[in-house]
Parts: C-alpha cells; structure tokens; sequence
C-alpha cells in the first residue's frame, strides 16, 4: 500500500483595507475589482492534510469536530483542483484549527483556504510559487488568496484565471499598524461572503463602486508607502461604506451593521477629532476593524472596551506569510 502524503501549514486572516465585493466569475472566483489587505498577526489557522490511499471519501475537522456537509462540500472541490494538477485521485483528511473562533468577524475561510491550500500541494509535492499558490487559495476562497503572504498585500483582479493572484506591497515592518477587532457579536452571520457576492451586481450602486476601485486602491497604495496616516483612514473608511452601501442597497438587502457596530464607529470618529489616529472599517458582519497607528493602541484599547456592546477585543500587529510547519 503507498504511504499517505502529508503536509501541515499555517497562515494568518487579513482585514481589508480596499475591500474584495463582487466576482465578475463567481465559479473562478474573479473578483469585480482589486483589494488591498492587512495580515493579522497573532492569529492562525493550522492545517494538515494527509492524502490517505484507504480513505474512500475526503473528512474535514473544523477545531477537533467534524464539520458541516456544506463546509466539508467546499473544501473536497478545492482539493479536486489539487489533485487535478497533481494528477491523482487520493481522498484527504484535513484537520484544521484556529486560534481566534469563527463568529468573531475574522475571515476563518481566509486564513484556512491559505493553510489548506499550501498543505495539500506541499502533501502532493506541488512545486508552487507563491503566486500559483496565491492564484489556488483564491479559488477556495477569494481573501485567501492575500493570506499567502504577510504584511500589507495588493489582489491584482485580473481579466482570466492566471492573472487573479496576491502581490506583497510592504512587509509588516515597514509601518507597524495596530488592528483592534472591536467584536460586538459572536452569532454565526445568515449570509455568508459567498452568496453576499452573488448579490453584489444586484445593487445600482456596484458599477459606481467598482469603477472608482482604482482611484482607491491608488490613494490606499500610496498612504501606506508614504505611511500617512490621515489619507489611509480618509480611504478605507471610504471604501468601507462603498462596501456597505453596496450590501445595502442589493436585493436582497444585506444589513451587516448592529447598533453597537455604529456605536464603535461613531466613536472611533470622535477619538480621531481628538486627535487619536484611529480608523473604522468592516467586513461582512458587525464587528469593527479599529486601524491604529503605531503608539496608538494603548490609548484607544481600554476606549474600546468600555463601550457598551463591545464583548471582547483581538489586538493584531501585522502577520507573516502563510508557512509550511513540521507535522
Ligand atoms: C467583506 O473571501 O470571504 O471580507 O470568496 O466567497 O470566500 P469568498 O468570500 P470572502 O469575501 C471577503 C469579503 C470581505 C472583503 C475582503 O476581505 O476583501
């Protein structure tokens, strides 16, 4: 019987600060427009993959239990385009835990896709580069795709399959931002990013949103490479809101917000015309991304949590690329 082929990796989530909201290929997972991101240090999704000659159908545990069919559905379809590209059609066994839970408005499928994808082709002996590896995480799940890499990461969108991938803009060091996730609700979201994104086209306001992306992504680039503070926060709160008022205003309307999410935000405004350097932004869910700039997060942690409807706060400096780990 041939030996099973194991790997085990580990990658961090990542907040966006120029949001991904929209596929133009859902199935391929070609996004409406680039992204910019943050990896979050601190955080981490381990993953092992063993491709088992005896195991007659792909298992997935999700943190020591077995996972939703929907979940484990998800991720047997990415391991088909492993094994496609490595030409064999063992089943797999992943294990995969994370340090920070699922409800807590950190993508997990960001972080996991990246984990997940890097094992399965280290298990199979996938000589991958990190773009490869970036252009396969992004068919799992899109934000994986930036989890490949560490500090602060661009999303090309690209026109077809090989050119969708994640580039690094500046390594965490180069300007050590603090990302204070105010969690005001643990509960599962309805609706998830995939079927979000299948709404996105729904709204009259994504074509406005899409086709001023690189207005954004272009004042985004330059406020980190110039480390500027003030043109940072005046953009992804920006983006954020365009993110919003998309969901918003899609039909189905998608309303992610809670009262205690605008509670932080007008807080976080607040704080800012007080001088505090401290931005807002949110993904799909309630929970609040605060933006610190470095030297910040002490003053404005203790603000945070003694807001009403702020449950807990993860403070994450900036991560490292997603790594291949001794099993
Ligand atoms: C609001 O990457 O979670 O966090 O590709 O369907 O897995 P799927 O979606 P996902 O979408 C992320 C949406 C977002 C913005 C972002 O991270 O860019």
């Amino acid at each position: 019987m041939p030996r099973a082929l194991v790997a085990t990796a580990e990658a961090s989530p990542n907040i966006a600060l120029v949001k991904y909201w929209g596929n133009r290929d859902d199935l391929l997972r070609l996004p409406s427009n680039g992204s910019i991101s943050m990896t979050l240090g601190g955080l981490r999704t381990v993953a092992r993959v063993a491709f088992d000659p005896a195991a007659t159908v792909d298992t997935l545990l999700i943190d020591g239990k077995v996972a939703p069919p929907a979940a484990r559905q998800r991720v047997a379809k990415h391991l088909d385009l492993v094994r496609a590209a490595a030409g064999h059609h063992l089943k797999a066994r992943i294990d995969s835990s994370s340090n920070f839970p699922s409800g807590a408005g950190i993508a997990s499928s960001a972080s996991a896709f990246a984990a997940i994808t890097m094992a399965s082709a280290a298990a199979c002996g996938l000589p991958l580069e990190s773009a490869a590896l970036s252009r396969l995480a992004r068919r799992g799940s899109g934000s994986a795709c930036r989890s490949v890499w560490g500090g602060f990461v661009e999303w090309l969108a690209g026109d077809e399959d090989e050119s969708s991938y994640a580039i690094p803009l500046a390594p965490g060091e180069h300007w050590p931002l603090i990302d204070l996730v105010a969690v005001v609700s643990q509960a599962p979201k309805s609706i998830g990013s995939t079927e979000g994104h299948q709404r996105a086209a729904s709204s009259p306001l994504q074509p406005a949103r899409v086709a001023d992306t690189p207005r954004r992504l272009s004042a985004c680039r330059l406020a980190l490479l110039e480390r500027d503070f003030a043109a940072l926060s005046e953009v992804v709160e920006l983006d954020s809101l365009m993110m919003h008022a998309v969901m918003m205003t899609s039909s189905p309307a998608l309303v992610y917000w809670q009262p205690s999410t605008l509670t932080v935000m007008n807080a976080v405004t607040e704080w800012r015309r007080q001088g505090h350097e401290v931005c807002a932004t949110v993904d799909a869910g309630p929970n609040v991304h605060c933006l610190c700039a470095p030297g910040q997060a002490s003053a404005i942690r203790p603000k945070l949590q003694d807001l009403p409807g702020v449950d807990l706060v993860f403070e994450c400096p900036p991560g490292e690329a997603a790594r291949l780990v001794q099993d």
